[in-house]
């Protein structure tokens, strides 16, 4: 049993990086749901937050499974108020193929409002976590005119998208899908307020630049040739993010939705050419 009636908070790729340092923030006012797929890691991750007092517990998840991700809905609404999702499991390019990335972040969010739209109701958010990456990659390799198809049948988007990706040599292609899918995460984010709205909920997604996560870490060459365009010329610290995606979630933030977040330290401000930025 929770107690002293908490709000539930469910977080998408919990066990680690930001979705982790988001649940120590938001601990101390919502029971944690953190989920992802590597049970072992989601364990450790519960433990060390009950260390901290916060009531926690983990729920094995791969949002590129929509009955996994209805099971975790239909599981938060048994707890509690589901108040606040933050969907932050995501794949990077030297994490999987330019399939497994498109099915984790692009197929895995358009389940996870899905799912959720359900069991979400007035005063409610959920945060999709995009990328810069989304504003860097050149608007000539989105194809923003499929996007649509996401709403009508999801596994068929998800055909034509790869088709789309096959053009390019192999060799981008998994960076390629990272861009696109994060780009389509802004665009799921904001056609889906109206939806949410209707409700009484909210719907938004916040654009990190690169930041201090084993994520980060895994990408952080390419990454570093960026810093010096930053505004800020440093990577994010994970805090930093976590206390957005929680002020986002909060009540404070009620009238906030249908909108993108960029947080990058001001890199994209500064005009950068990802083709020429060494
Ligand atoms: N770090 C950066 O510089 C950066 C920059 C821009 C955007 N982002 C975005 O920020 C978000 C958080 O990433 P992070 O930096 O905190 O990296 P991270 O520590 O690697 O976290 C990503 C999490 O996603 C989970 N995950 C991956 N695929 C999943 C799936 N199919 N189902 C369920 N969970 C899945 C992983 O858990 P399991 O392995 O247990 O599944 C992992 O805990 C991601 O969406 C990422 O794309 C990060």
């Amino acid at each position: 049993m929770i107690t002293d009636m908490k709000k539930v908070c469910v977080i998408t790729g919990g066990g680690s990086g930001m979705g982790f340092e988001t649940a120590r923030q938001m601990g101390k006012d919502y029971y944690i749901i953190i989920c992802g797929r590597n049970e072992k890691k989601l364990e450790g991750a519960v433990h060390e937050l009950k260390a901290e007092g916060i009531e926690a517990e983990a729920f094995p998840c791969d949002v590129s499974d929509y009955q996994s991700v209805e099971k975790l809905a239909a599981y938060a609404k048994e707890k509690g108020k589901v108040a606040a999702v933050i969907h932050a499991a995501g794949m990077s390019p030297h994490m999987g193929d330019a399939k497994s990335i498109m099915e984790a972040n692009a197929l895995g969010t358009i389940y996870m409002n899905n799912a959720f739209f359900k069991v979400m109701g007035e005063g409610s958010c959920i945060i999709d976590v995009s990328s810069m990456s989304a504003y860097l990659t050149p608007k000539l390799v989105m194809p923003v005119g499929l996007y649509k198809y996401s709403i009508i049948n999801p596994e068929l988007f998800i055909k034509k998208i790869m088709k789309r990706i096959g053009f390019f040599p192999k060799s981008v292609q998994a960076g390629v899908a990272y861009g696109i899918s994060k780009n389509f995460v802004i665009w799921f984010a904001k056609q889906d307020a109206a939806r949410f709205g209707k409700k009484g909920a909210r719907v938004l997604s916040v654009s990190p630049g690169n930041f201090e996560t084993p994520m980060g870490e895994l990408e952080k060459e390419e990454a570093d040739a960026y810093t010096k365009h930053c505004a800020i010329k440093r990577f994010g610290r994970v805090s930093e993010i976590a206390s957005l995606f929680a002020y986002c979630a909060s009540e404070s933030a009620g009238y906030l939705t249908g909108v993108d977040i960029l947080c990058d330290g001001g890199l994209v401000a500064s005009g950068v050419n990802p083709l020429g930025k060494k």
